[in-house]
């Protein structure tokens, strides 16, 4: 039996949103999901026009559509329809990399950088329906910059700074932007990151890009191209202030993302504009309580999906204080997350469990130096939390007086799916608890059987939500391949879950290719192909491994070409290539020479096998009777790098 800790009086006192309601809620959003999500729909979202529809979805067929008919803009629901009654309510709290940094921006100062840019881009000849990507820092112009996107109904696709120029490259291209809007550099740590030339790089290869848009951060050097380059700063000076908002219909793409799956390249995650823009909302004002005044802080990149999701737009639309820190847990110190709280008063704070684990290891007293009275609520997002990390998180950093929502979701979900609330559910350390609302789970087996009761298997939701993605950009083939063919009928995660006694769900982790390394999802047939660029390479096997911090490292399995011989310089130009391919985030932690990898007798590698070995689970191996060369397992076994 796992421990469960009861709703926290307080918590309960001020929630929006009790047991009862819940229940009540969740009832009427899965019987009368019409009635429900319009009635949710007025609520949260400004509409220029209403819908004819609210839903229209068929997974058999691919299809999702949610308030068809309706017109409606991200940027003036998050900004415009705030002015009159929070102009001079703070919109974001930037907190930049060096704890002497720190700026305060309103509502309305928001509005016109917004509208400023909106009007530039438009000068620079971008049209609704354009791509454009966004390769910045945590700065507040990387929030200008989407919501200017979604004002005149451009698609932004927003790459994280920790990118290679190799990675950003294949990004650009694959949605064909044709406008970069990036920094000089960035900060982070105290160290200067040369985020303008890695576009630069990029852009030797992108000859359709005819502008970037250049944030001066920090005013290093930087190359110049003139004719393409220009400053950001210049545009807005140059641009006027008036930019009405553009009136989107509620199918209309609002932004792609690109994240891993087992194969392939990185796909472009499509989402559009109603749907997404009510379940952020929502979401975020119920999940996180969040009351008028709260300060929010979401440690995430807006690189990442929640980023997006739980930085910029829930918390925009719903005339929240959201905060952006640009710097890095561990500068200057191991307890700037508790000073930053402190500092700003923060009462929401929501991060990942790698940091929780990271900042545990540095012990307690970077924490107990700070008062973090402040704090209210705390939430987990990224990967499964175990529940010493939970334990840490709830009494040392809470004190004990804070709820958790550990928060299940993915890039394609748009918004959080299964979680606690504050007011309404007990908690069970390293559970993400029940299905929000309208959502509804089910655990199938691997030939696709609905399994009852507390059981575990492969996590699908059998009913489409308002932000679920539409389509992967430019394949709609796999998009329907991937989520909606596995399990007819459903969308399958991806994920694998077990389900306990009182119905709550307990993500167990990843049951394909992909591995969650710090919260960051890598597909491990990218790191693969990264590693075989090599000459000196045959083949490769990446699979993911236990890792105390990270939650999972990379381990990397690596053939070399006959004749070459295994050395510490070769390991490193492996690591090298990785990290210029994709980014730091995707250096293998592991690099094991394998004379040779397992494999059926149809040539196919056995994960399986290799991600036991990684884990050193020898004894688990299982049958190993079928490969076409036993042997090779012996030798793996004996040179492993964990025993
Ligand atoms: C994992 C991040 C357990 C999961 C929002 C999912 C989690 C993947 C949790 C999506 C959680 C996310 N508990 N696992 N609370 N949240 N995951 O697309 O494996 O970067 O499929 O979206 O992270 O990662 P993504």
């Amino acid at each position: 039996m796992s421990k469960v800790y009861d709703i926290l009086p307080d918590a309960a006192a001020r929630a929006l949103i009790n047991n009862d309601q819940y229940l009540e809620m969740y009832a009427r959003s899965v019987n009368d999901p019409e009635g429900f999500w319009a009635e949710q729909a007025e609520k949260f979202v400004t509409w220029f026009k209403k819908w004819d529809k609210v839903q229209d979805n068929d997974y058999f067929e691919g299809r999702i559509r949610w308030f068809e008919g309706a017109k409606v803009n991200v940027s003036y629901n998050c900004l415009d329809r705030h002015l009159e009654t929070r102009g001079d309510q703070t919109a974001i709290i930037w907190e930049g990399d060096s704890p002497d940094e720190a700026k305060h921006i309103t509502y309305r100062q928001l509005h016109e950088e917004v509208s400023r840019l909106a009007n530039a881009l438009k000068n620079l000849g971008v049209k609704r329906g354009d791509r454009v990507c966004i390769y910045l820092p945590m700065i507040p112009e990387a929030a200008a910059s989407m919501l200017a996107c979604t004002r005149i109904g451009a698609i932004h696709s927003v790459v994280f700074g920790g990118f290679s120029p190799d990675a950003l490259r294949d990004r650009i291209q694959d949605s064909d932007c044709q406008v970069v809007i990036t920094s000089d550099e960035s900060m982070r740590g105290g160290r200067r990151v040369p985020l303008k030339a890695n576009v630069d790089k990029a852009l030797e290869s992108c000859p359709n890009v005819r502008t970037s848009i250049v944030v001066k951060r920090t005013g290093g050097n930087v190359a110049w191209k003139e004719g393409r380059d220009v400053w950001y700063h210049e545009q807005l000076a140059a641009a006027s202030p008036d930019c009405p908002a553009e009136e989107m219909d509620a199918e209309d793409p609002l932004f792609t993302l690109y994240t891993s799956g087992s194969t392939g390249k990185p796909k472009g995650v499509l989402h559009s504009t109603g749907g997404y823009l009510l379940f952020t909302a929502m979401t975020h004002k119920y999940i996180f309580d969040y009351h008028d005044g709260d300060v929010y802080w979401c440690t995430a990149d807006v690189g990442w999906v929640t980023g997006h999701s739980y930085i910029v737009y829930g918390p925009l639309a719903n005339g929240a204080t959201t905060l952006m820190f640009e710097g890095v847990p561990t500068y200057p110190d191991a307890g700037r997350f508790w000073q930053v709280v402190d500092k700003h008063q923060v009462n929401i704070f929501y991060t990942a469990p790698t940091a929780i684990r990271s900042l545990m290891g540095q012990g307690e007293e970077l924490v107990k130096k700070t008062s973090r009275s402040s704090l209210r609520l705390l939430g987990s997002v990224g990967e499964p939390i175990n529940p010493e990390a939970w334990e840490w998180y709830y009494n040392v950093v809470g004190e004990g007086r804070c709820p958790i929502v550990d928060t299940w979701w993915q890039t394609e979900t748009g918004g959080i799916l299964i979680t606690p609330l504050p007011g309404a559910t007990k908690l069970k350390p390293g559970s993400a608890t029940r299905p929000f609302f309208g959502v509804v789970p089910a655990l199938v087996s691997n030939e696709g059987e609905v399994l009852e009761g507390a059981t575990e298997g492969n996590l699908v939701i059998t009913r489409a939500w308002p932000s679920q993605m539409r389509t992967i950009y430019g394949d709609h083939q796999r998009f329907i391949d991937t989520y909606l063919k596995t399990y007819p009928g459903t969308y399958f995660t991806g994920d694998g879950a077990r389900r306990d006694e009182d119905g709550y769900y307990w993500i167990t982790g990843r049951v394909d290719d992909v591995i969650n390394v710090s919260g960051h999802r890598m597909g491990t047939a990218e790191v693969e192909s990264a590693l075989v660029l090599h000459e000196s390479v045959a083949e490769a096997a990446v699979v993911g491994y236990p890792h105390d911090i990270k939650g999972q490292g990379i381990y990397a399995y690596v053939t070399l070409m006959v004749g070459v011989e295994p050395s510490e310089a070769l390991r490193k130009e492996l690591v090298q290539l990785v990290r210029k391919e994709i980014g730091p985030i995707a250096s293998p932690d592991v690099i094991q020479w394998a004379p040779g990898l397992p494999k059926t007798r149809s040539g196919k590698i056995m994960r399986r096998i290799l991600r036991k070995i990684a884990a050193n689970e020898i004894d688990a191996l299982g049958d190993t009777s079928t490969l076409a060369d036993p042997t090779v397992v012996q030798d793996l076994i004996e040179n492993r790098a964990v025993k």
